[in-house]
């Protein structure tokens, strides 16, 4: 996706060459497990938006120093350590086309080396000199943790609504799209409003991200995604294409998808999908996304209009690429 954009080949390539330099170097650790394991999960690559999103946004405002290639490390690093969490509480089996760690390594290694890269990350945070930096990551990461609970409390909730759904998805992923945007901002000594405007534009195009991600787990493959489809409804996690089923499906399909969500078993899966996909509610979901793309566009509108500002509106666009 990314790769055939044309910034992309001309610069990002190389900009991110100096982000894996620093977490090749920041994953190393005298105790060998937490270098394994780190590397395994870094090395299987992952798309590398969120520092992409940090560059950007530094780039954008004419900022490109090597601050802001250690800071876009850190947030992949602090993606890495929730998504290492994230695996063992939901019981995921595949990430990144690979073994989850928890699957490989046991859930205890897979936590304490999720805690390893976190402080790694303030590390590489208080490294960089900025306290605003640090006040901006303390709160995203806090965010973070409330969305996760926030959704744990809502497994098997046939009565959550949309706006309560939008909250966690804001808390669990968004914030640290808004956080990655944001810390460019701050190192390239943005104005308040061009600070505001990024953080925007993150945390929408962050909002997007996650709602296209819940779909593809009714609509992609395990190739496309490198996880397992129909995990989502296994945990009985009620996303946005559920969600419209309960609301607006037929009858029966509103009391299928409650049964799967309060007995969250797999074997529903079948049933769930073939009413996700006889209905509306992908067209739905994507459009939702689709609106939350326009919003993270139009954020842009007041910063300075260059080629990077360009490739930060195409990054928004792609993330409604994923799905067609
Ligand atoms: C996975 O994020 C977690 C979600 C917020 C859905 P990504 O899909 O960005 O993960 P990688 O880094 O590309 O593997
Ligand atoms: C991703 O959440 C983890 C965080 C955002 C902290 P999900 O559980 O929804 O994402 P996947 O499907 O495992 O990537
Ligand atoms: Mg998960
Ligand atoms: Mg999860």
């Amino acid at each position: 996706m990314l790769e055939n954009l044309p910034y992309f080949q001309n610069h990002l390539e190389a900009d991110l060459g100096r982000v894996n330099t620093v977490i090749n170097q920041a994953v190393q650790s005298e105790v060998a497990l937490i270098s394994q394991i780190g590397t395994y999960i870094i090395s299987a690559g992952g798309k590398r938006l969120r520092p992409i999103i940090t560059i950007l946004a530094g780039k954008a405002l004419g900022y490109d120093h090597d601050k802001l290639y250690s800071l876009a490390a850190m947030v992949e690093f602090i993606h890495t350590s929730t998504l290492l969490h994230d695996d063992v509480v939901d019981e995921s089996e595949l990430r990144r086309g690979r073994k989850t760690a928890n699957n490989l390594f046991g859930n205890a290694a897979a936590v304490l080396v999720g805690d390893f890269l976190y402080t790694r990350a303030f590390q590489l945070m208080v490294g960089s000199g900025s306290m605003k930096v640090l006040e901006v990551m303390a709160d995203a990461t806090n965010i973070i943790a409330e969305g996760e609970v926030m959704q744990l409390m809502n497994i098997g909730n046939v009565d959550i609504t949309e706006q309560e759904y939008l909250q966690v998805i804001q808390y669990k992923t968004a914030k640290l799209f808004e956080a990655a945007a944001q810390v460019g901002a701050i190192l390239a000594s943005a104005t308040p409003e061009q600070e505001q405007a990024l953080k925007d534009y993150g945390m929408y195009v962050g909002t997007a991200f996650q709602i296209i991600d819940d779909i593809l787990d009714y609509s992609g493959s395990v190739e496309q995604i490198g996880k397992n489809v129909g995990d989502d409804l296994a945990e009985g996690k009620p996303t946005l294409p559920l969600i419209y089923l309960m609301r607006q499906g037929s009858e029966q399909a509103a009391e299928d998808v409650r049964n799967a969500l309060q007995n969250a078993d797999k074997s529903y899966f079948p049933t769930i999908y073939r009413h996700v996909q006889q209905s509306a509610a992908l067209e739905y979901s994507t459009g939702q996304a689709r609106i939350a793309v326009e919003k993270a566009i139009a954020c842009l509108d007041n910063l300075p209009q260059n080629e990077v500002t360009e490739a930060l509106k195409a990054l928004a666009a792609e993330s409604l690429a994923r799905i067609s």
